[in-house]
């Protein structure tokens, strides 16, 4: 068959990799795709975030299968615009992204539905908000609503912090209409762990645990990144914790998409502080981690392409999905500076000596050539 991937960054180049593997895989093409994945993939000029050009590439190359890497073409509902068009796809309807796309939507259903997550207030007006945190103190978490590349949570330790964080994301409007309404949380201590599962609307199947980890410097320091590097399994998430989380959070929160009206199909995100308390929710993906999908996807054995045609046939309880036995590690290397101003085109030399059993995936996302 011949599939699509859309994206460009290392979780898109590790599913390039991994469908590569796979024996029902002829062609592989990426959007955009980057430097690296166009030595295993057919990159296309087209932005991961262009659904009519990505739609209209898809017909035209009679594609069968589509898998969608980042959030945005899916919170804009390039799924819903596939399946409209017969094409297959691998992700969920653009009602279901909202899980990601919305934090007010993750919440009131978190609450609706009794799944642990950290107490909050909705706002919509920078006033009520201040008194609020005036109300609650610091420590607390302010959160712009919608999509804001992982910048709009703000954990703030003082109360002239999470001020400021009001000011900056509902009056100065930093992250635009992302910003117009605004979440304020309790904040949450302990360990995060990630995890991931598949979903066919009804069968849930958790993958390998994962942590992920966003300070630029060696034990836990400086700036936060878009990830440094991510491990798998987590041993903070034991098997007694596994099965809690099955029945308190993943179960939970596929049954209420589907009783809400908007069935989740595809890969869930569940982001957990394990507190004193135990495994609480501090958000959710509609797709895979980036970098958790690096570590995840090297230790999984079952061909991805039988598992998403199971979610996408409603039998995901028929599949056998196995992992290897190991443990995986993923490290970032960026050049110095970042994610500040760093120097850039430098040359990637050795690729050909790395050991068997390290693979190097390349995250760098190239601007797009014009296409005139
Ligand atoms: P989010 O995008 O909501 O997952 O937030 C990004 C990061 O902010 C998380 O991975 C946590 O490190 C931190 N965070 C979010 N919500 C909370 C919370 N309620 N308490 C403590 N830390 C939080
Ligand atoms: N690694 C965090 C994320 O993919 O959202």
């Amino acid at each position: 068959m011949k599939v699509l991937v859309v994206g460009g960054g290392g979780r898109e180049h590790t599913l390039v990799w991994k469908l590569k593997k796979s024996p029902r895989v002829r062609e592989i093409y990426c959007a955009p795709g980057n430097a690296g994945i166009a030595r295993d993939a057919a990159c296309v000029n087209i932005g991961a975030e262009d659904i009519p050009g990505l739609l209209a590439f898809a017909l035209n190359k009679k594609i069968d299968l589509t898998l969608v890497g980042p959030e945005a073409p899916l919170t804009a509902g390039i799924v819903d615009a596939f399946q409209d068009a017969g094409l297959k796809i691998f992700g969920p309807s653009r009602a279901a992204a909202e899980i990601e796309g919305s934090k007010v939507f993750a919440k009131d259903i978190m609450a609706r539905h009794g799944i642990p997550s950290a107490g909050y207030a909705v706002f919509t007006d920078p006033a009520e908000a201040r008194a609020y945190i005036d109300k609650i103190g610091a420590p607390c978490v302010v959160k712009a609503e919608g999509l804001a590349a992982g910048k709009g949570v703000i954990v703030a330790e003082d109360r002239q912090t999470a001020l400021d964080a009001v000011q900056s994301i509902m009056v100065d409007k930093a992250f635009g209409k992302a910003g117009e309404r605004l979440v304020v949380e309790e904040r949450l201590t302990g360990e995060e762990v990630s995890i991931l599962a598949f979903t066919d609307g009804f069968n849930v199947v958790p993958m390998i645990s994962s942590q992920d980890h966003k300070r630029a410097f060696d034990d836990d320091q400086g700036p936060n990144t878009g990830g440094m590097g991510a491990y798998a399994p987590a041993p903070v998430y034991t098997p007694e914790m596994h099965g809690q989380v099955m029945e308190e959070i993943l179960i939970p929160i596929i049954r209420a998409m589907d009783a809400e009206g908007c069935t989740y199909r595809g890969v869930i995100y569940a982001g957990l502080m394990v507190t004193a308390q135990g495994p609480k929710v501090l958000e959710f993906n509609a797709r895979f981690g980036d970098p958790e999908a690096q570590p995840v996807l090297m230790l999984l054995e079952t061909d991805l392409v039988e598992i998403i045609e199971a979610v996408l046939e409603n039998r995901l309880d028929k599949v056998e999905i196995k992992w290897k036995d190991q443990a995986c590690v993923c490290v970032v290397l960026a050049s110095g500076g970042y994610p500040g101003s760093y120097e850039k085109g430098k040359v990637i030399r050795g690729l050909d000596q790395v050991p068997g059993d390290v693979v190097v995936f390349h995250a760098y996302q190239h601007r797009l050539r014009s296409r005139r």
